[in-house]
């Protein structure tokens, strides 16, 4: 299983992204969390700056849309350009409707859900999804500490993904550093979102170099 590293750009310097984004260069994707200060208590970027950013970055954006009214939403940021557009379950009226929108306009369509929110109805539908995002802190905020009790739902949404024989990717978000990164992805993760972590670091190439060997170690064990 391919480990991705997708750090978030929540805690980088907002002012100056393109130089915060070519330090980031042995990442897979960018991660850019939208926030609308309805469906989390914080506000961030909305359209305009993510088709900047992805005009400026020379990563494919990851985009975490934690907002309400996904439905409506949602599409704009796959036809703005994004490689991924992640819209949380908790949000969507019609999510399968809107992964299949998502995918029309040429975009990856992932399903996220809260700490707290079960997975399991979604998990019938996972062969219209492309990516699967636990969520391992309640989403607003960057800095929070890991919630070791999301790790039986990144289990069983493995065991789903496993079943279904597709390549659906499982993306962790939260507390992501050298001290979790190695149980998320023995609990079955892939793919791993780290903002404070990585823009915290002297070196944010090498820590994100740094978390993916420890990734890719815990899943030979
Ligand atoms: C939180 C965001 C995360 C956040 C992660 O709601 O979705 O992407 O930036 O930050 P860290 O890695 O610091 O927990
Ligand atoms: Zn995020």
């Amino acid at each position: 299983m391919a480990i991705r590293i997708t750090p978030s750009i929540l805690n980088a310097d907002f002012a100056d992204l393109t130089r915060e984004l070519a330090r980031i260069e042995s990442a897979d994707l960018v991660h850019v969390d939208v926030m609308d200060n309805h469906f989390v208590p914080n506000l961030t970027v909305g359209l305009p700056v993510v088709e900047r950013i992805v005009a400026a970055s020379p990563l494919p954006v990851d985009a975490h849309l934690m907002i309400a009214d996904p439905d409506r939403w949602a599409p704009a940021y796959a036809e703005a350009g994004c490689a991924s557009v992640t819209f949380h379950a908790e949000a969507a009226v019609a999510p399968i409707r809107l992964a299949r929108e998502i995918r029309s306009a040429g975009a990856r369509a992932a399903l996220a859900v809260r700490p707290t929110t079960d997975l399991t109805p979604y998990l019938d539908y996972i062969d219209e999804l492309d990516m699967i995002l636990v969520m391992t802190v309640e989403p607003g905020f960057g800095g929070q500490k890991f919630l070791p009790q999301t790790l039986p739902t990144i289990a069983a949404a493995r065991r789903a993904i496993a079943e279904s024989g597709r390549d659906v990717w499982l993306q962790v978000d939260g507390g992501i550093s050298r001290d979790t990164v190695a149980e998320a992805a023995r609990a079955g993760a892939d793919t791993f979102v780290a903002g404070s972590a990585v823009y915290g670091a002297d070196d944010p190439a090498a820590e994100v170099t740094a978390l993916r060997e420890l990734a890719e170690a815990a899943q030979q064990d």
